[in-house]
């Protein structure tokens, strides 16, 4: 079935629309493949789509489903399938970011399901990280180009327990190495986690810098969990003009149910606005692409 589109901001993003009753598995795969090399992210609308089809068609498309180990949030398991998974339990704002950037094993794509919109409030902000870079002055490009981000954290017993999903330190162990993290174990069983990479990246095709990063919701949440790699500080002028280069470019997706979005995270930067209606249900799954990429 062919795809009528819909662009949904000057540069990236197109909008996928429902004419004429279609299902979503009989779009056409070869035009949806190249509208997401694209325009980054697709946000499929109006295709009356339950759990069941979301994982269907996610699963015609990607492969290399992640169940989220050694991420930073509580995610709720959802149908009992541990790769479909909640967005995290809390209401307030997240800047953009790359999905899990503080480690090695990124989910190279993601996908979204509206299962239930906030009443108010409660958009995904999405934002092109090739724009990105090139939005910012000359002196941030250089100084993001020259000093690597540093994140850290520290774990006790519990908390690295549920990250990792294990009760073995040495599983952990196994996963940080696998992960460039540097992993020290502290005599009360706690851990101090190190991890080092660049905020630019070249694209998949090497051709566009690209900003993408877990850096500013690092800072706006958590104190002292990124520096620079040489442990000086990422200023708070740095962050301002980071948060308003994010401002200026960013698209808003305002959820209606059923609503499924295939994100690029390689290029992608994604967020959300603060929300208070406890209803809101959006699930999340991390995976590769199906398809040369
Ligand atoms: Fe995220």
């Amino acid at each position: 079935m062919k795809v009528n589109t819909q662009l949904l901001s000057k540069n990236v993003g197109q909008q996928i629309i429902n004419t004429d009753n279609i299902n979503i598995l009989d779009l056409d795969r070869e035009e949806i493949i190249n509208l997401f090399k694209s325009y980054g992210f697709l946000l499929f609308r109006g295709l009356e789509n339950s759990v069941d089809t979301f994982t269907q068609f996610t699963n015609s498309l990607s492969k290399d489903f992640l169940d989220y180990t050694g991420g930073v949030f509580n995610r709720r398991v959802i149908n009992g399938n541990a790769t479909i998974l909640s967005v995290n339990d809390f209401k307030d704002e997240i800047k953009l970011h790359g999905e899990m950037y503080y480690q090695q094993d990124i989910p190279l794509m993601l996908w979204f399901f509206c299962a239930h919109p906030a009443s108010q409030d409660g958009e995904t902000i999405l934002c092109d990280g090739r724009q990105f870079f090139n939005e910012l002055s000359s002196p941030l490009k250089e100084l993001f180009s020259k000093k690597k981000l540093k994140y850290v954290g520290h774990l006790n017993k519990d908390a690295w327990q549920k990250q990792y999903k294990t009760n073995d330190l040495k599983v952990v162990e196994q996963t940080c190495i696998r992960n460039n993290l540097l992993l020290q174990i502290n005599d009360d069983e706690s851990i101090d986690l190190q991890y080092i990479c660049p905020a630019i990246h070249p694209s998949r095709c090497g051709k566009y810098p690209t900003f993408i990063s877990s850096l500013l919701p690092a800072k706006h949440r958590y104190k002292n969990t990124v520096f620079f790699e040489d442990n000086s500080e990422i200023t708070d002028d740095i962050v301002s003009e980071l948060n308003e280069v994010a401002d200026r470019i960013t698209t808003e997706i305002s959820w209606q149910a059923g609503d499924i979005l295939m994100v690029d995270n390689t290029r992608i930067m994604h967020g959300r606005r603060a929300f208070s209606d406890h209803q809101r249900d959006i699930y999340l799954r991390l995976c590769s692409p199906a398809f040369p990429f």
